[in-house]
């Protein structure tokens, strides 16, 4: 009997336990009321007297080692409950966590706005939906003008004046249409044009649009501002402004930056020529100032336009304007800006 009493004292010291319920299985095995134990101790009437003191000892003993064992296993599970509790391990290392990078639409954008509200622009919105009046006939495009073919419009079916804005020059529109002289103000926003999708042109894309409108605003200004611009842009220091023909402005000009000539690319870009063309400019037809309600004999103003993703393709070296709107995050990560 005492042997058996041992064999269960080596049992209970050798247990170990990972869960509760092994150890509720382990309590009730030896100190259960059907337990070990207790059998036990109902032996103990029958022990003879001269065994009943070294009985006693280990019955003892075994209680005193099961009572241990589960104390022991028992503080030991709680404190493990404590740092897994309903976190999991709290010390355990954090979740690897990404920064998101802006898109470089955006980042160049934010650096446009940033150039021209040094010297006092601000920047304006308007819809992407637009009517007819805001997108052509108050820019001096009436209906069957021969100009608005220059833009493949995407019109909606049933109402042929809801169409989607061809250009930014539509929100110069609305501004004047709003604010009175002197104006100095910058529109970004994305256009539409019924164009195939090629490596260099896209049916969506982007466009800054630039408007001042004043008293004795010249072309001089014009070309200062846009100077301006190129240096702070792309620290290049030379312009040329090539006449052109846009309805909304009279003169009007494309603006031409001297990229120069170092390098194949160069060679590529400005095929052979060192020039490459951001936008178009001019100085606003007064036509235009009628119909929005500002007075042509008082004022004149200056407008251009660029176009947004050409000038990032420039900035970054992209060669496919498709690459915008993929979202190839392998792509996007690689811009990082802090505007
Ligand atoms: N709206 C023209 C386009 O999308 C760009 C443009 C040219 C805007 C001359 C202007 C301007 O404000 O004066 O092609």
């Amino acid at each position: 009997m005492i042997d058996k009493i041992k064999d269960y004292i080596a049992e209970a010291e050798a247990f170990k336990a990972h869960t509760k319920e092994e150890l509720e299985a382990f309590r009730i095995k030896f100190l259960g009321k059907k337990g070990v134990l207790n059998d036990f101790f109902a032996e103990f009437k029958n022990v003879a007297v001269e065994h009943k003191k070294e009985f006693g000892q280990v019955i003892n003993n075994l209680k005193k080692a099961a009572e241990g064992k589960v104390n022991e296993i028992q503080e030991a599970l709680e404190s493990k409950e404590d740092t897994a509790g309903a976190y999991g391990d709290l010390t355990r290392p954090g979740e690897p966590f990404t920064v998101g990078s802006r898109h470089p639409i955006s980042i160049v954008k934010n650096q446009i706005i940033d150039i021209f509200s040094t010297i006092g622009f601000n920047v304006s919105e308007g819809p992407e939906i637009e009517d007819d009046w805001h997108n052509f006939t108050a820019l001096n495009l009436p209906e069957y003008h021969p100009a608005r073919d220059m833009q493949d419009t995407f019109f909606i079916q049933t109402n042929p004046d809801v169409l989607l804005r061809t250009h930014t020059s539509s929100v110069q529109v609305r501004y004047m249409e709003e604010n009175k002289p002197p104006i100095r103000t910058i529109s970004p926003g994305r256009v539409f044009r019924n164009e195939a999708i090629s490596a260099r042109s896209h049916c969506i894309f982007h466009q800054i649009e630039g408007l001042y409108v004043d008293k004795d605003v010249s072309f001089a200004d014009l070309k200062q501002t846009l100077l301006y611009f190129t240096k702070e842009m792309f620290g290049k220091s030379k312009i040329r402004l090539r006449p052109s023909y846009f309805p909304f402005t009279e003169p009007s000009a494309e603006i031409d930056i001297y990229w120069g000539l170092k390098t194949e690319t160069d060679y590529r870009i400005t095929k052979g020529t060192g020039w490459l063309e951001i936008g178009g400019c001019g100085m606003v037809d007064p036509n235009v100032l009628k119909n929005c309600g500002i007075d042509a004999t008082k004022y004149t103003g200056f407008a251009f336009g660029m176009g947004v993703e050409r000038i990032a393709m420039l900035q970054y070296g992209i060669g496919d304007i498709r690459m915008f709107y993929e979202n190839d995050v392998r792509f996007l990560e690689q811009f990082r800006a802090s505007i």
